[in-house]
């Protein structure tokens, strides 16, 4: 099974001063499997002087518009972003993984759904590909969204927010809180602390209401909004989060083994399976991710952040003991069932099994 689909640019738009939105189009062969879900990311890699990059994008299109869209924002020092910002063209090609990601709930076209949505910058990509879905696929529903940026020209997708509002009044709700820029409204001014999610929830916002909330930005931001979730009512079933694109650092951190996988020094006996294929190979445990065992053994694993962030080096553990240094992608109920991310896990028993086909 080949990983990485040739996709065509075929229209490129400038959002802010420092964000792209591209729109691409797979080959025939490859339409069905780029069709998506609301809220996935895509996954691309391009050599930056001999060293492949990889990098992860949410897609910003909602089911309904018949295309294939992501948000590129470019980071400080990012290879790609800044690449994909000042030199990509239509008429390009960029390679990419099939659509991925669970930051998503069912749609019930006949349920009137409370959602609410907190997007702090680039992290609105996935929030508004979600928004326009649910508001189309789900016409009883509403949705809040309360969206962070530094300043009004910092603002992704602005002009398509406020069409979105229009289109479906009384459905949309949209608050921006800028950091720098003073509004009329004093809470919507400066950053979301504790304190302004408890005066969002007095004056704003009913938590009786929600039935599912969404949260994409800094990782500060989420655990600060997520507590707050909490504290007025919500359970962890009904918050769901992603990590935005810029937390990836893209390149391994140089390891230091944990206790105890530095404990457990010696060799480890791996069995991988993949695409239907299983492999069986030695490898050292110094802190060596699984992971990078499988890709050393020439096998085609997939993978993108390296940083515990994205989920795309998602596997499933069969037997034995791994140790997972870094999560920020999956679910509790996830890493219960035996699901790691490979790109973050030590062996630590003799002989572990693990698989990327579950
Ligand atoms: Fe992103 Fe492992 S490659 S979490």
């Amino acid at each position: 099974m080949a990983r990485f689909h040739s996709l065509e640019v075929t229209d490129i738009r400038r959002d802010t001063r420092d964000a792209v939105v591209v729109t691409l189009k797979p080959d025939a062969p490859d339409a069905e499997a780029f069709s998506f879900i609301q809220g996935q990311y895509l996954t691309f890699r391009r050599d930056f002087d001999g060293e492949e990059l990889r990098r992860s994008y949410s897609i910003c299109a909602g089911l309904d518009e018949g295309c294939l869209k992501v948000g590129i924002k470019r980071v400080d020092g990012g290879a790609f972003s800044t690449w994909a910002n000042e030199e990509l063209k239509v008429g390009d090609r960029l390679d990419a993984m099939e659509p991925m990601g669970r930051f998503h709930t069912e749609l019930e076209p006949t349920a009137a759904k409370g959602y609410l949505g907190f997007a702090g910058g680039s992290g609105i990509t996935p929030v508004l590909s979600i928004i326009k879905t649910v508001l189309a696929r789900e016409p009883e529903s509403t949705f809040t969204l309360i969206y962070a940026n530094r300043q009004t020209s910092s603002i992704m997708f602005r002009e398509e927010l406020e069409d979105l509002k229009n289109q479906y009044l009384g459905r949309l709700s949209l608050i921006h809180v800028l950091e720098t820029e003073t509004q009329e409204i004093d809470l919507f001014t400066g950053r979301i602390d504790a304190e302004k999610m408890d005066l969002l929830f007095k004056l704003w916002i009913d938590a009786e209401e929600v039935d599912t909330a969404f949260i994409c930005g800094p990782e500060p931001m989420m655990l600060t909004i997520a507590e707050s979730l909490r504290k007025h009512g919500l359970t962890d079933e009904q918050i769901r989060f992603e990590l935005f694109a810029s937390s990836q650092p893209g390149r391994a951190k140089a390891r230091t083994a944990s206790k105890a996988a530095a404990a457990a020094a010696g060799t480890c006996e791996l069995s991988v399976t993949l695409d239907g294929t299983t492999r069986n190979f030695q490898m050292e445990k110094d802190g060596t991710s699984v992971l990078e065992a499988a890709v050393a053994n020439s096998m085609d694993a997939p993978f993108s952040c390296k940083a515990g962030v994205c989920s795309t080096c998602r596997a499933r553990v069969l037997e034995g003991e791994v140790e997972m240094e870094v999560n920020h992608a999956l679910e509790d109920y996830e890493v219960r069932a035996g699901y790691v991310l490979s790109c973050q896990c030590i062996p630590v028993s003799d002989k572990v099994v693990i698989s990327y086909d579950e």
